[in-house]
């Protein structure tokens, strides 16, 4: 197990620049994700992290050793890809001691090994299976148990459940938080898949072309967000330009659907963005804050309500919990609302896109 620091790091094919200065830290035994839209460099960085090209300018540590130009077998990592790659001729036996046998661990231990790695991912018994008479999820799972094997320093894994169907990718997405909690390993994951990155890790980083925008707690980031973008990232959320009402040096009033919000200062600003997210809002009654608005659209999905209202010349989007044992509103209906000061979301002034 191993701290992984991250300094300077860029990374150029030819004229593109695809990292463009990462600096950060991923602490010992942290489950660490590495989110991201298409093309925004996750991959780019797992790359560099295991070794497989050398960076354009930066140094990466794991723990107090400087990695940044050793080959990958020389980092002690485990690897688990999106196409599991194991080996369709080979035993799962086999397929796990594969790592064990390439780094020459004597061979009473590598039978100990493989079992105590089936068991961990939770198929024990397994070893005489042939690879290709196991499902997808059992088969990635195989490949978790050919990663751990040889206890690596740190696990890393490039959006590992994409290839599985969504019942079995959230299953498998609950075994591999209990397996990371069982063994504590240091694991750095991709995703592009916000809910998978919210729900796995300790912390994660946001990451639009090749720039960090954000890393943090997911609860922080997903009822903080520092920027527009990554709130928007993280799921849905409502973005109002409010009007300043009055600055003071410790904190401002602003205007947010009529309702006059304290804030933290706003410095010159006349209006300032905020953001907040559909399921934040309520029925009224609820909330201090209440306003109302002509409906617009109600939608049943099951898990809640989605509804649009038209307020303040503005459609807001809400999403109730049917828990909330009301009769959702009809379209064109009056309906009122509330919500709290504590769910407004005042984005950084440096919003960039
Ligand atoms: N070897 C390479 N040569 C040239 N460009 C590259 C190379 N590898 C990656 N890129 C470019 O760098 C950018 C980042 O690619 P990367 O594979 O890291 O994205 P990603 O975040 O993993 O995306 P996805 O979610 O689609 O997997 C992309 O624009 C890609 O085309
Ligand atoms: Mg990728």
């Amino acid at each position: 197990m191993a701290s992984i620091q991250i300094e300077g790091l860029h990374q150029r094919f030819g004229t593109f620049h695809a990292l463009k200065g990462l600096d950060f830290r991923i602490e010992e035994g942290e489950f660490f994700s590495l989110l991201g839209p298409s093309g925004s460099g996750k991959t780019t960085l797992l790359r560099l992290l295991a070794g497989f090209e050398p960076p354009s300018q930066g140094r990466i540590l794991i723990g107090e050793e400087e990695v940044t130009h050793l080959p990958p077998e020389k980092r002690r990592l485990g690897m688990v890809f999106q196409n599991y790659a194991l080996f369709p001729h080979l035993s799962v036996f086999e397929n796990v001691a594969y790592g064990l046998r390439a780094q020459k661990f004597p061979k009473n231990e590598i039978q100990g090994r493989v079992s105590e790695s089936l068991e961990l991912v939770d198929l024990p018994g397994f070893d005489q299976r042939d690879v290709h008479t196991l499902s997808g999820g059992q088969q990635q799972r195989v490949a978790f148990a050919r990663a751990i094997a040889p206890r690596p320093r740190v696990l890393l894994m490039d959006e590992p459940l994409s290839n599985l169907d969504t019942r079995l990718r959230n299953q498998t997405r609950r075994q591999l938080k209990e397996l990371q909690q069982k063994i504590g390993m240091t694991t750095v994951y991709v995703t592009h898949d916000q809910s998978e990155a919210l729900s796995l890790s300790d912390r994660l980083a946001i990451l639009f072309e090749g720039e960090i925008a954000a890393i943090g707690g997911p609860e922080e980031l997903y009822n903080r967000p520092p920027t527009e973008r990554v709130g928007q990232f993280l799921g849905d959320i409502n973005v109002l330009e409010c009007a300043v009402l009055r600055k003071g040096n410790d904190a401002s009033f602003i205007n947010v659907l009529g309702a006059e919000i304290e804030t933290a200062a706003t410095g010159e600003k006349s209006t300032i963005k905020v953001g907040i997210r559909p399921e934040s809002i309520a029925p009224a009654g609820i909330h201090p804050f209440e306003m109302s608005g002509v409906v617009d659209d109600v939608q049943f999905e099951g898990e809640v309500w989605r509804l649009i209202v038209n307020t303040h010349d503005q459609p807001i989007r809400i999403s109730l919990a049917p828990s909330f044992r009301i009769d959702p509103p009809k379209a064109g209906q009056d309906w009122k609302f509330s919500f709290s000061a504590g769910s407004i979301v005042v984005f950084s002034n440096h919003e960039s896109g």
